[in-house]
């Protein structure tokens, strides 16, 4: 395979295929006629100078690099024979070796993305299986560098533990928001400023952190520093066991990643 490739998205009429497609697409790391989507139901209407197929197995057939980007739950009914061709899954909890053996092939690498990929913020960590070359590589880095961040992870149990802290994306952030939105309707702002000041906070949070790369850690200390209505808020939500309920939600989503991938 060249640094150049023919890119296959099963479930590419799905929300993240489309969200993958589109970031490689806009960064220039697939031309349109270098990509194929297959769908099940519906053909969409976007990409039009791409290859749509219903056909799972002309997909592959006619790619390079086959991302399978469908539900973990209707991946057991997925035929497709690679052929001994780079495999790429975003599915959550479906472990490699299982991915290489159904869909015949070695070269098999595990990824989880999140939503953001739709806006090229995804965070994804990513791991090959020991048979996957270094262009493989290559075109694994180009992808999801267009879709955000990407790190190659030591083991498959991180990207386990991954699915809950980042795979989740933006849910975190936004059940936050959520819980302040409310307070803030409850204590009598009308819902429409209370939306705008929220989100804005976390956007601008989000861009903060990015020009100055901070560790979160710093960032909740220079607030502590100054000893007023930040200092005050967080050692309450603190001694309310903010931590400790975080450190819980993980620890589901971690359990709820492995099962995943037994069921
Ligand atoms: N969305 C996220 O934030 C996120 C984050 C991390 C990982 N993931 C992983 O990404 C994968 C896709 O998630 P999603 O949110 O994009 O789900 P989705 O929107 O439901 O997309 C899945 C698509 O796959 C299609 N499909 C199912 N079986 C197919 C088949 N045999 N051939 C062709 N297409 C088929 C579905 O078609 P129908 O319309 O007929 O159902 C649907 O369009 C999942 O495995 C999930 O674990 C998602």
């Amino acid at each position: 395979m060249s640094a150049s490739f023919k890119l296959g998205i099963v479930g590419g009429a799905g929300w993240l295929g489309g969200a993958i497609a589109g970031a490689a697409l806009s960064a220039g790391v697939v031309q349109a006629e270098d990509v194929a989507l297959s769908f099940r139901s519906v053909k969409p209407d976007r990409f039009p100078r791409s290859f749509w197929t219903d056909d799972n197995q002309a997909l592959a057939d006619r790619c390079d690099v086959i991302m399978l980007s469908v539900r973990p739950q209707d991946w057991p009914s997925l035929k497709l024979d690679a052929k001994g061709k780079l495999v790429v899954s975003v599915m959550a909890g479906i472990r490699i070796a299982e991915i290489g053996e159904k869909h015949g092939t070695r070269r098999v690498v595990r990824t989880l993305p999140n939503a953001a990929a739709e806006v090229g913020k995804s965070y994804t960590p990513w791991i090959a299986s020991s048979d996957a070359t270094e262009v493989d590589r290559i075109a694994v880095r180009a992808i999801f560098d267009a879709c955000g961040v990407q790190d190659e992870v030591g083991s498959e149990r991180d990207i386990d533990y991954l699915t809950g802290l980042t795979g989740s994306g933006p849910a975190f952030p936004a059940l936050l928001a959520e819980a302040m939105m409310r307070d803030a309707v409850a204590f009598g702002l009308s819902p429409e400023v209370a939306r705008r000041a929220v989100n804005t906070v976390l956007t601008g949070t989000g861009r903060l952190l990015e020009l100055n790369d901070a560790s979160p850690a710093d960032t909740v200390a220079a607030f502590l520093g100054y000893r007023g209505t930040t200092a005050a808020a967080i050692e309450t939500m603190r001694e309310a066991g903010f931590d400790e309920a975080v450190a819980k939600g993980l620890a589901a989503a971690f359990l709820k990643s492995i099962a995943m991938g037994k069921a």
